[in-house]
């Protein structure tokens, strides 16, 4: 279960309703695991105020949960992504606590619960996905405690001293620690969580191991551990393999004016993604004469986020403020500074990208594991292309041979992008070699099955036997 379908919710004109597959990191991964089990999924269809039947499609069984458009703009806009979100990237952007939305919050995880509990089969595995569902692990386990239940958060775990903030913090501990297995992207993130438990609980931990009494006053154990997601890596150099999707980026590349670099950015219109940062940076590389507009040119592809929260308004209005500068200050008729583009786009049209693109910026100033970095890779069968990737997305953990970043560091930032476009070919064939090969070997198929395993086996692992 995630709050979001793996599909997306259209009403034609003759009020039809369709169903699309939607893009996007989590779907992106859970798909191939999905068409593999004969599971169901539960989510929200991402309208407010429609109740649908569940129904098939593309193999999987669709569950839908309905949401109200006071649940959607308290539970989903509210708590999760302006309370939860900001929160767990480091208060990037001030969180909001209302007392209100985290009534939502709980009446709307106690919907996706007992949705799980009525779908379920005796002892069935029910896996929970992400920061809007904390709550339902608990909540399943009191109703139904012959399930295995796991859950899986995408995002970082904040630090002590951030988490503590959170009026609920014990609250959510409490719904999570339901789950028999807690999933990371990071070591770190684990690390985080258990010191929590360990503060606000008192409970013992020995490595990724969690004693949580129970009712009878014995104790259950919980697995805290890292599990970094990743993607479908054989499928994106299929789709890059592709004659028309080369020729694809090179008509890209021709229409930009054939510079001689081509940088690349694409992420959701998120404030976490560091995309100021280096807008600024590639701004005054212009200004400074260390770049030419004839020579490079950057691409940032925003795609649409959770617009009807002010945070995201406030910085598409930035961004966008600070594109027209850019370009009015340094495009010439023939050669544009920045290519922006408000969209989404389909996965064909992103891998000719990644194809054109000689440099790839991901300079997420916190991010739970970044997929765009590892689809950039899985792309690269020509073994070119320079990643350039922050040190705070989870994705650096594994990635070490792109060119790591401190994307506050403006000035680092500048000679970072510099040293990516003047790389000499053979240390960018190495350092990609190094890079696919990590993308190839951990890729999303590895991840379910790692986690499932933990899973199922988490019951018969020997008490006091740390976790491997
Ligand atoms: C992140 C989250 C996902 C979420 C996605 C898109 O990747 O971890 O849970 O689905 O962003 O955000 P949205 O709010 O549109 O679902």
């Amino acid at each position: 279960m995630s709050n979001r379908l793996p599909v997306d919710y259209e009403e034609g004109p003759d009020g039809q309703i369709r169903w699309k597959s939607s893009p996007g990191g989590l779907v992106t991964a859970l798909e191939p695991v999905m068409r593999a089990a004969d599971g169901a999924w539960i989510g929200w269809t991402g309208v407010a105020d429609r109740e649908l039947d569940p129904f098939e499609h593309d193999g999987i069984s669709i569950i839908p949960v309905p949401l109200s458009s006071r649940e959607l703009e308290e539970y989903y806009e509210g708590f999760s992504n302006d309370t939860l979100w900001p929160l767990y990237h480091d208060v990037i952007a001030p969180p909001s606590f209302h007392r209100e939305w985290w009534e939502a919050y709980v009446r709307v995880n106690r919907r996706f619960a007992e949705a799980a509990a009525r779908a379920a089969s005796d002892g069935a595995v029910v896996w929970v996905q992400d920061y809007q569902l904390q709550l339902v692990p608990r909540m399943l386990r009191e109703s139904r405690p012959d399930l295995v239940i796991g859950f899986f958060n995408h995002i970082p775990f904040p630090a002590y001293g951030i988490y503590s903030q959170l009026p609920w913090r014990r609250q959510v501990l409490d719904g999570l620690l339901g789950a028999d297995v807690i999933g990371f992207q990071r070591a770190a993130d684990a690390g985080n969580f258990s010191r929590a438990v360990r503060r606000l609980f008192g409970y013992s931990t020995r490595g990724t191991v969690i004693d949580v009494p129970d009712a009878d006053g014995g104790s259950r154990r919980v697995v805290a551990r890292h599990f970094p997601i990743s993607i479908d890596a054989a499928g994106f150099e299929e789709i890059a393999r592709r004659p028309e999707v080369q020729a694809r980026s090179r008509e890209i590349r021709e229409s930009l004016g054939n510079p001689e670099t081509i940088m690349l950015g694409v992420d959701r219109l998120d404030y976490t993604k560091g995309i100021r940062h280096r807008m600024k940076a590639f701004g005054e590389l212009l200004r400074d004469g260390r770049l030419e507009v004839e020579d490079a040119t950057l691409v940032q592809v925003a795609s649409p986020s959770r617009e009807r929260v002010e945070t995201y308004r406030q910085l598409r209005d930035e961004i966008e403020l600070a594109v027209g500068r850019l370009n009015g200050d340094y495009s010439t008729l023939g050669h544009q500074a920045i290519a922006y583009l408000h969209h989404g786009y389909p996965r064909e049209e992103m891998v000719a990208l990644y194809l054109a693109a000689d440099v790839m910026l991901v300079t997420a100033l916190r991010d739970g594991m970044n997929l765009v970095a590892k689809e950039y890779v899985a792309c690269r069968f020509d073994e070119d292309g320079v990643l350039l990737l922050s040190e705070f997305t989870g994705a650096s953990d594994e990635l070490r041979q792109a060119v790591l970043v401190n994307p506050h560091d403006i000035e680092g930032l500048k000679d970072a992008m510099v040293e990516a476009i003047r790389m000499p070919r053979r240390e960018r064939a190495r350092r990609m070699r190094a890079l696919r090969k990590r993308v190839r070997d951990n890729d999303v198929a590895n991840w379910s099955r790692s986690f499932l395993e933990t899973l199922t086996g988490a019951g018969i692992i020997a008490p006091g036997v740390p976790d491997p």
